[in-house]
């Protein structure tokens, strides 16, 4: 049981399988080859489940103007302008680019139909249906899957990024590739490239109640953390306001396409109350959304409502919702639909510049994992997708630049020690572990904060972190290195937010 320690060689290792990490890796093999190692399937990441779509001004009555102050606004103005700007004018172009691959938008009047979703001043979503991010992995993994200069290597874990220091500036660390754990048959993976690159998406895993898929447990945070990369603005975990809340069921995203189109947030009676909280009512920013729906939760349940759009519509706009929902016990068409917020998306993340470069040289990053500043304190919807798509393409120049730089370059490989002896601890008590942290992410760390449960939740994390540190003595496997990330970005959350006196965007005192 794993005590093969094979060695795998190439230009660039792309660890994430999103929209971000598969858009690069297309582009970048016209410069060198290309490995992407995946924890399950290529088409298992959060992309896959971004129903809503991707922000792009299309429309004639808009402007850039307009999205920039919008996704500002949203962010309440703690974004890095540049960063906005250079999204906001560079989103046209890539959605003709998605165009190209063949991505299939819907459409309306042969025009491409724009959708709305909160905190935008305009209709500028462009969006298949009510599943945008399948439906341009698809067309990315289609490509992928026939590029010659890409190697997929699925269900395999990173689990340390190799940081030597380099021969001529022995101080400097820099990254030239990975340890990976293969899944199915517990062997260790040596991956030496030129440029390792993080798309690793979010971090929504950490709390008990999220949107995101299972493989979401924070790894490229962890992982760039362990190894020294700077990592900024962890504090603003967007929570979004319309997940299932059924009793038994997951907390299934519905989308904020949903109020976009006209859904409304009431009790059961049918009152509704976002109005008494913000003028743009249910589509004001997530983060007011989510903080009303905490309250009004205190009173009782909480619905979204779309009922008087009629069936045939709901089930045109909302094919894929709309069948989930049924098979939950949910009509949209006809039942008001059980709702309360959930974890969501990382506004913060691996810091990096425009171009993708952390602070340590060979070591990229984009998409979820990155914070480039673009969302501040809290992003506004359908830029993540706009985001992994950009800025991975930007990020294709500054990682050929540096493996032209690498061409000939030697660096000294430090010995790493891993027990390759496979012990586990039984799967049952690591799964515990992760579950009472979610729950205490939860409780203490989510919508609303209080600095005294944020300090206790620090001191609990920090047992935690002992205790997983004893169990990966025996041995590694995938349970305990997620969990042993999921510990390591809540305390990062934690030690975040307890810096951040004030209250903004997705973090709020009291
Ligand atoms: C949604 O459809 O509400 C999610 C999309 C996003 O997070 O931007």
């Amino acid at each position: 049981m794993g005590k093969k320690n094979d060695t795998i060689k190439a230009d660039f290792l792309v660890i994430g399988s999103g929209i971000a990490g598969l858009n690069f890796a297309l582009e970048a093999s016209k410069y060198g080859t290309v490995a992407i190692v995946t924890k399950k399937e290529l088409m298992e990441s959060n992309s896959n489940y971004a129903q809503g779509g991707i922000a792009a001004v299309l429309d004639t009555m808009d402007s850039f103007e307009k999205h920039i102050e919008d996704t500002m606004k949203a962010g309440c103005y703690l974004n890095d302008k540049k960063a906005v700007e250079i999204m906001v004018r560079e989103a046209p172009k890539q959605i003709q680019k998605l165009i190209d691959i063949g991505v299939g938008f819907s459409k309306e009047n042969n025009k491409l139909s724009l959708t709305k979703e909160g905190g935008h001043s305009m209709r500028r979503i462009a969006h298949v249906h009510d599943t945008t991010g399948k439906e341009i992995e698809r067309a990315l993994i289609h490509q992928v899957r026939h590029n010659e200069n890409i190697s997929i290597f699925e269900s395999y874990v990173a689990f340390r990024l190799l940081t030597p220091e380099h021969k001529s500036t022995k101080a400097q660390k820099h990254c030239v590739g990975a340890l990976v754990l293969n899944t199915e048959k517990n062997e260790v993976t040596t991956f030496i490239v030129k440029a390792t690159i993080l798309a690793t998406g979010g971090t929504g895993q950490v709390y008990k109640r999220n949107s995101n898929p299972k493989i979401a447990t924070g790894d490229g945070v962890a992982l760039a953390h362990e190894a020294g990369a700077e990592i900024c603005d962890m504090e603003f975990i967007q929570f979004h306001p319309t997940a299932l809340a059924k009793k038994g069921k997951p907390a299934l995203l519905i989308s904020e396409t949903v109020r976009g189109e006209g859904g409304i947030l009431v009790h059961k009676d049918g009152k509704r109350f976002m109005p008494n909280y913000h003028k743009l009512a249910e589509l004001a920013p997530r983060d007011i959304v989510s903080r009303a729906m905490f309250e009004e939760l205190k009173k009782g349940p909480v619905y979204l409502d779309i009922r008087h759009k009629g069936s045939t519509y709901i089930k045109q706009r909302f094919p894929y919702l709309y069948n989930e929902l049924w098979w939950y016990g949910v009509k949209m068409d006809k039942d008001l639909i059980p709702v309360a917020p959930a974890a969501h998306f990382t506004c913060g993340g691996v810091h990096t510049n425009l171009n993708g470069e952390t602070n340590i040289p060979g070591l990229f990053a984009f998409g979820e994992v990155a914070h480039t500043g673009v969302h501040g304190a809290n992003r506004l919807a359908s830029n993540s997708l706009l985001e992994c798509m950009v800025f991975s393409s930007r990020a294709v120049n500054s990682t050929k630049k540096y493996i032209r730089k690498m061409q000939n370059a030697k660096c000294k490989m430090q010995k790493i020690p891993i027990t390759y002896n496979l012990k586990p601890k039984t799967l049952n008590e690591i799964r515990k572990m992760t579950s009472s942290i979610q729950k205490l992410m939860w409780s203490n760390v989510g919508i609303v904060r209080e600095e005294k449960k944020m300090k206790k939740t620090l001191k609990i994390l920090d047992r935690y972190e002992t205790n997983i540190k004893q169990v990966l003595k025996t041995g590694i496997n995938r349970d305990i290195l997620e969990l042993k990330n999921i510990c390591n970005v809540a305390k990062l959350i934690t030690q975040a937010a307890l810096e951040r006196k004030e209250s903004v965007g997705a973090h709020f005192i009291v």
